[in-house]
């Protein structure tokens, strides 16, 4: 037993993706989420800066006692695996959940990527599904103007911005006929409504967020490190203005959050 909180980072908005399935999962688990407003977005800046940001990030968790971390971001998953192996406590990523969650799913072998500009450039998920099966025809796809689009809660099914952006970004995953859709930032699963009315009931969308939720539930449960009590609380700390962060987390888990944010500064090293 260990009832100390897990803790979940992304670069904003988008590891609430991952917070929501582990409510569901571990509803007795304190989750610590860290959003790092005041920087995003990551999957547009360098290697180097993102691995920078991901140490720090991870060290704001640190310092709150977490007995786990998610790096509940595709960019940091891809660009600094090695920095969350090295962490003091388990911490994983989205990439290895995410990439089994969809060769479970595909049938004709035909697997879309979506993700950041960082993300698609480092080719993770692609290795990760060519070591599963290299006959796997892919699509990787960056989709950059997500992230803003769910920053600034135009998330609706019917946005007039939302709706003829996805159209634009999916050209290439439908021209290819995938029957699996990885959303490999964090973000998108935001927009699964939009995308899943583009694509049509016969592609299966493989939420990143929800898939690393999974396994963390899993790899606690099977080690014995869950809490022990019924219902936890989570507790949101976003290095900007609190504002806009908490009305589309509300739209998004469905309660207020309003209560429980804080801002907060990761501490700049280097
Ligand atoms: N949500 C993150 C991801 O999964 C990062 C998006 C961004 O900040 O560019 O890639």
């Amino acid at each position: 037993m260990d009832s100390r909180p897990i803790g979940v980072f992304d670069s904003g908005l988008g590891g609430l993706s991952a917070v929501r399935h582990l409510r569901d999962l571990l509803p007795g688990e304190n989750i610590i989420y860290f959003g790092d407003t005041g920087r995003v977005p990551y999957g547009t800046r360098s290697r180097d800066t993102i691995r920078r940001y991901a140490a720090e990030d991870c060290r704001l968790l640190l310092e709150r006692d977490v007995k786990y971390i998610i790096a509940a971001c595709g960019t940091v998953s891809s660009v600094a695996p090695d920095l969350l192996a090295a962490l003091p406590v388990p911490a994983i990523g989205v990439v290895e959940s995410t990439a089994k969650a969809a060769a479970a799913a595909t049938v004709n072998g035909r697997i879309g990527i979506l993700g950041t500009a960082a993300t698609i450039r480092s080719a993770s998920f692609e290795k990760a599904l060519l070591a599963i099966d290299p006959n796997y025809r892919i699509t990787a796809t960056p989709c950059p103007l997500f992230v803003p689009l769910v920053e600034n809660g135009w998330i609706d099914v019917d946005d007039p911005v939302a709706v003829p952006m996805v159209h634009r970004y999916l050209t290439a995953v439908k021209a290819a006929g995938v029957d699996t859709i990885i959303l490999g930032c964090t973000h998108f699963p935001l927009l699964a409504p939009i995308i899943r009315r583009e694509m049509g009931d016969g592609v299966t969308l493989i939420d990143s967020g929800c898939e690393t939720a999974t396994l963390c539930a899993e790899q606690l449960r099977n080690s014995g490190r869950l809490a022990d009590r019924d219902r936890g609380e989570t507790r949101f700390y976003v290095s900007d203005q609190p504002e806009g962060f908490s009305q589309v987390a509300e739209i998004f888990l469905g309660h207020s959050v309003e209560q429980a944010v804080e801002m907060v500064q990761p501490e700049q090293k280097g």
